[in-house]
């Protein structure tokens, strides 16, 4: 019995392996290592004292996918596999409808034609669009996505309830991720975006080491407590736990489509981020107000009490504890893997 990662390697994908790890779980992971390096798998089972099973294999190659689920007896998958920077998608729409969407539709072939049925699929708060006001309910009308990144999340969990609907065997997760950040306590994995990063941790803990000048904050303007928008940023272990939560539950038989924000339920701003950083670990970091980034909202928090009272799952993890371990990764390894 074991658990197929797709994307594994990867930010969120690397954590939640060593949490599936350390809760007794099989694993075998599947990566094109597009985005990340295999030796973050080398960290895992470094951190985790277990060993796996890695495969270089695209989700789109349907015949080494079925190489995979032949070699090993896979009861279910974990699908974090997919492109995710907001503003490359705008430019190369087609690569991201073919990687997310194509992607996704070939492993679901795959895993019916071997008999596996059950997935958990990275989703995102992107899908509840501009309209929705915060707290995010799971029961809120999803859609209205402004770009394709967000239109492939929103499509996705369309075609996995479709494919739910058709056939009673199949059984999907659907997690809507807040904003996550942070790294695991040992600074030994983390987050390591190719190029200039777009996300505000990130980009921060650049500047904070000395390989960025200065943190853009994009408006100050906003209807909120002091100007500048408010996320619900939630640690990726905590984060990386909901799987194991949801990956448990569709196991114990939960059956159908079943959906969950993964959130703390707290919103803090980007002001609130900068100053909870700089308290946590004595770096000053060197901003700069400007305007707006276009496709940004004010407010995006969750109501994550779903999670909470049919997984048993709640972050456990305050914004303090985030910036320091966002900081130890960053300051223990400037150039992410290649340390
Ligand atoms: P990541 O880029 O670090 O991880 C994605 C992994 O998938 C990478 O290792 C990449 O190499 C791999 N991959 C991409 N395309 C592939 C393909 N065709 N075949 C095989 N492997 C492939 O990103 P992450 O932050 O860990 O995100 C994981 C998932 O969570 C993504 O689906 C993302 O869209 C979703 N998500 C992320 C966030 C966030 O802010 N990080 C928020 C909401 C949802
Ligand atoms: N921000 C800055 N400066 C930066 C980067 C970000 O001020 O250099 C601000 C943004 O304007 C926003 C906040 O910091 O107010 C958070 O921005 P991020 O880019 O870190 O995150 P987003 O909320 O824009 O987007 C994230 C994920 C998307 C996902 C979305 C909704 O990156 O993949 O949450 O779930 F779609």
């Amino acid at each position: 019995m074991a658990i197929l990662v797709t994307g594994g390697a990867g930010f969120i994908g690397s954590h939640t392996c060593v949490e599936l790890l350390n809760a007794g779980y099989d694993i075998v992971v599947a990566d094109n290592y597009y985005n990340s390096n295999p030796k973050s798998l080398e960290r895992v089972k470094e951190l985790t004292g277990k060993d796996f099973k890695a495969y270089e294999c695209d989700i789109r190659d349907t015949e080494g996918m079925d190489k995979i689920f032949k070699e090993n007896k896979i009861d279910a998958v974990i699908h974090f596999a997919g492109l995710k920077a907001v503003g490359e998608s705008c430019r190369k729409p087609m690569e991201y409808y073919d990687n997310n969407i194509g992607g996704t539709i070939k492993l679901c072939e795959v895993m019916r034609d071997n008999g596996c049925k059950n997935i958990v699929f990275s989703s995102s708060a992107t899908v509840y669009g501009m309209n929705n006001v915060s707290p995010l309910k799971e029961t809120m009308k999803t859609g209205g996505t402004t770009n394709p990144y967000g239109t492939t999340k929103y499509m996705i969990e369309i075609i996995l309830e479709d494919i739910c609907k058709a056939d009673s065997e199949w059984n999907a997760t659907l997690l809507r991720y807040f904003n996550p950040i942070g790294a695991h306590k040992s600074g030994r994995i983390g987050e390591n975006p190719n190029g200039i990063p777009n996300n505000l941790m990130p980009y921060l803990t650049q500047v904070a080491v000395g390989k960025l000048e200065c943190l853009s904050v994009f408006g100050n303007d906003y209807d909120t407590h002091d100007g500048t928008g408010v996320r619900d940023y939630i640690h990726v272990v905590d984060l990386a736990d909901g799987h194991v939560k949801a990956v448990k539950n569709i196991l114990e038989g939960n059956k159908g489509v079943q959906i969950f924000n993964l959130g703390t339920g707290k919103g803090y701003s980007v002001l609130d981020v900068i100053n909870g950083f700089e308290k946590a670990t004595g770096v000053k970091i060197n901003y700069k107000i400007v305007d707006r980034r276009p496709g940004d909202i004010a407010t995006c928090y969750s109501d994550p009490s779903k999670a909470k009272e049919v997984l048993g799952w709640e972050a456990k993890r305050d914004i303090e504890e985030m910036c320091e371990d966002s900081w130890r990764w960053q300051s223990q390894n400037p150039n992410g893997f290649e340390d």
